[in-house]
């Protein structure tokens, strides 16, 4: 499945998390905070979702968990935080692109889902063609949608890539600057330095003619 962590498809994922999923499930290992690592910048971020801070997780958002199961036909609508972790990218896309063009519905209230073994799910379909609002007009189908929530969701889950990304720049200047120094002390010949060898050498060409 074509998942990347490329941050058009993680920005484009979010917006479909704040705008559908976050009406049912809670993020708990995401707060806006984190959108800072997407490159937006600390007042954008904080707008986003009003309701909370920069600083909060996402909630469960129902007061309690009996009202929560209430509203669902009985079943707590996930965590998705580690979705990714436990459930394959094949099974979530299958769930959520599995309803059909006509919403089935048995005599316990759950909706027809091919994606799922059991066949029915109490998730209410939550896609649509073109159900999402972006600033660039862009009417998707629900296949896209479900791949760039997936693409955010799964970087929600993978705190340690963020933090990768941003230390390569710092562990490899100073690896770089490691290096110099150690080939500095291992060339000194004669108490000369990295500096007198190459000039005395004329490593970079000579400077006095
Ligand atoms: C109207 C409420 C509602 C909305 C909106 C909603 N969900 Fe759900 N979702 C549920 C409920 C309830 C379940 C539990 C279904 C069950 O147990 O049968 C669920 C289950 C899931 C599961 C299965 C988790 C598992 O491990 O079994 C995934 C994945 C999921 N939702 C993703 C999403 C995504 C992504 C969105 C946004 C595009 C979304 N949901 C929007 C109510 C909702």
């Amino acid at each position: 499945m074509d998942i990347s962590f490329k941050i058009g498809q993680i920005k484009r994922g979010f917006n479909i998390f704040r705008q559908v999923c976050i009406n049912c499930h809670s993020l708990k290992l995401f707060k806006l905070m984190d959108l800072l690592k997407l490159g937006y910048t600390h007042k954008q971020a904080a707008l986003l979702v009003k309701k909370y801070r920069i600083i909060d997780y996402f909630k469960l958002p129902y007061k309690s968990i009996i009202q929560a199961k209430h509203f669902n036909n009985g079943s707590l609508p996930p965590d998705l935080s580690l979705v990714t972790k436990y459930r394959s990218f094949q099974w979530i896309y299958d769930l959520l692109t599995g309803y059909g063009n006509t919403v089935i519905r048995n005599k316990s209230n759950l909706y027809q889902n091919k994606g799922l073994e059991s066949g029915w799910t109490a998730m209410r379909p939550p896609l649509a063609y073109g159900c999402i609002k972006d600033n660039f007009c862009a009417q998707h189908t629900i296949h896209q949608y479900t791949r760039d929530v997936i693409g955010f969701l799964n970087w929600v889950s993978e705190p340690w890539l963020n933090i990768r990304q941003r230390i390569t720049i710092p562990i490899l200047s100073s690896l770089f600057i490691t290096g110099l120094i150690l080939t500095n002390s291992l060339i000194k010949n004669n108490n000369k330095t990295l500096w007198e060898y190459i000039v005395n050498n004329h490593l970079f060409g000579s400077w006095n003619h």
